[in-house]
């Protein structure tokens, strides 16, 4: 049985498929593969390991004629045709739960970069521009006893918000499609309709995944629903918020910062105006970018594609 991976994964995750006799090749090249190289890789092989953007549409799922099996090496799965994968019958695994803690310290690591205005004040070293102790530099907010908003209350949510009761003691309201009773129960977090989270956070985290609804759903109406010193945090996808949209809120001041791990597209263009705002920190989508988190991930991969390669139903299959 052959595997195709278009990156690198932790090693941990190869010797596994290594000792299911499962021979691994990968794109080693440091850019994204493009839908076309993917097809050609994955022509002759049974089983592929999605790692990064790679568009599994119609055209690679038809392609690809041996194809028992595809793991994606993220829990988000909008780069995926799931139907056209099912109506082929090929399952298509993910890896939920394993991210969760570093991909929150993520939001949470923005969320105090954008208070205190970190990344931008970083750079104005790296410009040779501090001179002097200015007891009024750019000054930053406090997070202490704020309200956190969570859009999208599922595991990642959660540990977010659990780390901003911990250090701040944050109130948490959310919005879901449903209550999360867990939320509720075990964190206290309060139920509010969507007009209401943007009216009450302080600091509003996006958790939630890129569908047709929650494309653009971040738009200058909403930012404008939002108080003017709050914080919008996307670690999830950066389809969810307009882009255009979220620079003029920035630069017109109708919020005051944002943190994002994911933008649209990816990469983002180095001359992005984003980049040179004093509120706002953005990182190159590195969410689950630790190596516990990376390590647990390429074992998830490996058993699902394992499981799929012996007609088995998936440790975590989305269908
Ligand atoms: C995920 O797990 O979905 C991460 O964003 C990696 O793409």
């Amino acid at each position: 049985m052959k595997v195709f991976i278009s990156g690198n994964i932790a090693e941990s995750g190869v010797k596994l498929l290594e000792e299911n006799n499962i021979a691994v090749t990968w794109w080693k090249e440091n850019r994204q593969i493009t839908v076309k190289e993917l097809i050609g890789a994955c022509q002759d092989v049974d089983a592929f390991i999605s790692v990064g953007p790679n568009k599994i549409n119609a055209d690679f799922l038809n392609a690809c004629k041996h194809l028992k099996v595809i793991a994606l090496h993220a829990v988000g799965f909008d780069n995926v045709d799931i139907k056209e994968a099912k109506s082929l019958n090929i399952p298509v695994g993910n890896t939920p739960g394993v991210l969760s803690g570093a991909t929150a310290d993520t939001a949470f690591l923005l969320m105090l970069a954008v208070s205190r205005k970190a990344f931008y004040l970083h750079k104005k070293i790296i410009n040779g521009q501090w001179q002097n102790y200015e007891p009024t530099p750019e000054l930053g907010i406090e997070l202490n006893g704020k309200t956190l908003g969570i859009f999208g209350m599922g595991k990642i949510g959660m540990e977010m918000a659990k780390k901003c009761i911990g250090a701040y003691g944050m109130q948490v309201v959310y919005h879901n499609r449903n209550k999360n009773e867990e939320a509720e129960n075990e964190i206290d977090a309060k139920y509010v309709s969507f007009d209401e989270l943007l009216k009450q956070s302080d600091v509003l985290s996006v958790h939630t995944t890129l569908t047709p609804e929650t494309k653009d759903k971040f738009n200058i109406e909403v930012f404008k629903k939002m108080k003017p010193e709050s914080i919008f945090i996307n670690t999830a996808r950066g389809g969810i918020h307009n882009e255009q949209d979220l620079i003029f809120a920035l630069q017109q001041k109708i919020i005051w910062g944002a943190g994002l791990d994911v933008t649209n597209p990816e990469p983002m263009n180095k001359d992005n105006s984003l980049l040179n705002m004093e509120s706002v920190a953005v990182l190159p989508h590195i969410g689950s970018a630790t190596q516990k988190t990376r390590s647990a991930m390429a074992n998830l991969v490996a058993k699902n594609i394992i499981a799929g390669l012996k007609g088995e139903k998936l440790p975590h299959q989305i269908w």
